[in-house]
């Protein structure tokens, strides 16, 4: 049953059901005339050309029917908090309790992503260094997604319709190339997303963990569990909206294969582990998208990508580390959770950008830039993005004390008087010599076979800038109040 009529008009098609995407450019830009900016974007949403949650399912239909043409790219709009300050709709301009809440989407990413300690600023691209050095200040992104010739349709669109009202900062081009649904390290992606109860169609239960909308989507059941006086329950005008992070994600594959390769050629280690059987337990998934925690030793290929599954003895990481990048971001049963464990479910959106690593390419090649571009929606940064990536990713005592980092996307304290948080590490149990996980010794862990593995970072954060992406009716409400 998709969500009711008023809300699949309101919403942005991104947030959910998604822009179907075989490329996507991440438009970023300035507001040079916030108020002409204001009649011209309400212009084109009051046009249907701000594609709405209909409007992306109408695209998908479209694009599944062979006798019909490609269907123009599908756009979004979203703001950080300097677009809206320039627009006059924040905490200054709005009357009292009217402008948003969310902390950490009005501190920006700079703030609370620098203030980790994590981020290095001088590994960030012109763009990023522009926008935090205040050169040039981000205002707000486009997200155009389609195919390549509909992409660059779509920008010129933008540009057209919006003249100099607005002024590009950067574009930045994903691609999910011939690989479809697999990322840089070589590991099928977009399998887990949150179910979205009463909105996505109850026979399709991938999942075994389901999430209330109000976790993703602002003022909707479940946006933190309570009614309209939480705290996290956001004004009226902002109701079908969602918070939109966006990080671009560098990868260096060629030093994630290596570091594999050498960990499984360490017998002092004795992991019994080869370097594939590593990286599957980096990411808590085989290379084919299987579950480690269902298919322990080997990879069984294609067509097991399940996700409706809980981790089996909750307390139990023999199978599957507890520093997987897929145990740290959904932890599923870890602790026993309760209703309220979805609190922390972002729906995923991301595109990889840059040419695929290959093995066999020259050395110039190699080093070319790839990476993620990443993206997720969620109806507040501090229980979503900020708790999964800074609470859980980069610590090393979640969920248990000495569970190590998430291998994947962790960041170390570069800098940090201890040399020990200046690298990463997970720790690890191998396998018995026949091949299969040890055993548990009434009810415990085998101790003394874990093994502490360090790591440098494989992925670089190059820039990014938490948004909120609005409901349509938004851009109506905002002209009115001119
Ligand atoms: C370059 C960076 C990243 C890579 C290569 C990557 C890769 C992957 C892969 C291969 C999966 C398993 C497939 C799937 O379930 O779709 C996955 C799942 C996931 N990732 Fe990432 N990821 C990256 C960054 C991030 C970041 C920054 C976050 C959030 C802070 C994140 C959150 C998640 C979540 C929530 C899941 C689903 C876990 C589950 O429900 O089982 N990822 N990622």
């Amino acid at each position: 049953m998709p969500p009711p009529a008023d809300v699949l008009k309101d919403m942005q098609g991104d947030i959910w059901p998604g822009l179907g995407k075989s490329y996507e450019i991440f438009y970023l830009f300035s507001i040079a005339k916030p108020d002409d900016f204001k009649e011209k974007i309400k212009a084109l949403a009051d046009k249907g050309e701000i594609t709405s949650a209909q409007g992306a399912l109408d695209k998908r239909a479209q694009n599944r029917d062979s006798d019909k043409p490609s269907p123009s790219a599908g756009i979004n709009v979203s703001f950080n908090s300097e677009g809206l300050k320039k627009l006059k709709w924040d905490d200054r301009s709005l009357p009292r309790g009217k402008g948003l809440k969310e902390r950490y989407f009005k501190e920006g990413a700079k703030t609370d992503t620098m203030a980790q300690g994590r981020d290095d600023p001088d590994d960030y691209d012109d763009w990023m260094k522009n926008h935090i050095s205040g050169k040039k200040v981000i205002n707000g992104l486009f997200l155009i997604a389609g195919n390549k010739v509909t992409c660059e349709e779509g920008v010129s669109f933008i540009e057209k319709e919006l003249g100099d009202s607005i002024e590009r900062i950067e574009a930045i081009e994903g691609d999910v190339g011939p690989e479809h649904g697999f990322e840089h390290f070589g590991f099928k992606d977009t399998i887990s997303q949150p179910f979205l109860e009463g909105w996505d169609d109850a026979s399709d239960i991938t999942l075994n963990y389901q999430c209330r909308p109000g976790v993703i989507v602002v003022n909707h059941k479940g946006t933190n569990g309570f009614d309209e006086e939480s705290r996290l329950w956001e004004p009226d005008w902002a109701k079908n909206g969602s918070y939109f992070v966006f990080r671009k994600l560098e990868q260096d594959v060629e030093a994630f294969h290596k570091h594999a390769e050498k960990l499984a050629n360490d017998n002092s280690l004795g992991l019994n582990l080869n370097a594939k059987q590593l990286e599957a337990r980096f990411v808590g998934r085989w290379h084919s998208g299987a579950p480690v925690e269902l298919h322990h030793s080997e990879d069984p290929g294609p067509g097991y990508d399940d996700n409706n599954w809980d981790y089996e003895e909750p307390y139990h990481e023999l199978h599957c580390p507890y520093g997987s990048h897929i145990r740290k971001c959904n932890p599923r049963n870890t602790f026993g959770q309760t209703r309220d464990k979805d609190l922390s479910l972002i729906m995923r959106r991301g595109i990889p950008y840059g040419p695929r690593w290959r093995e066999e390419d020259d050395e110039e090649t190699k080093k070319q830039p790839r990476g993620l571009l990443f993206g997720c929606y969620q109806s507040n940064i501090q229980n979503g993005y900020s708790t999964i990536m800074n609470r859980w990713c980069n610590n090393d005592g979640f969920p248990l004390a000495g569970s190590g980092q998430d291998v994947l996307v962790a960041q170390p304290i570069k800098g940090a008087a201890d040399p020990k948080d200046q690298v990463l590490h997970a720790n690890l149990y191998g396998l018995d010599p026949d091949g299969k996980p040890h055993k548990l010794r009434d009810g415990k862990h085998p101790e003394e076979k874990k093994r502490r593995c360090d790591f440098p970072s494989f992925v670089k954060a190059r820039g990014g800038e938490y948004f909120f992406t609005p409901p349509i009716s938004f851009f109506t409400k905002m002209v009115e109040a001119l």
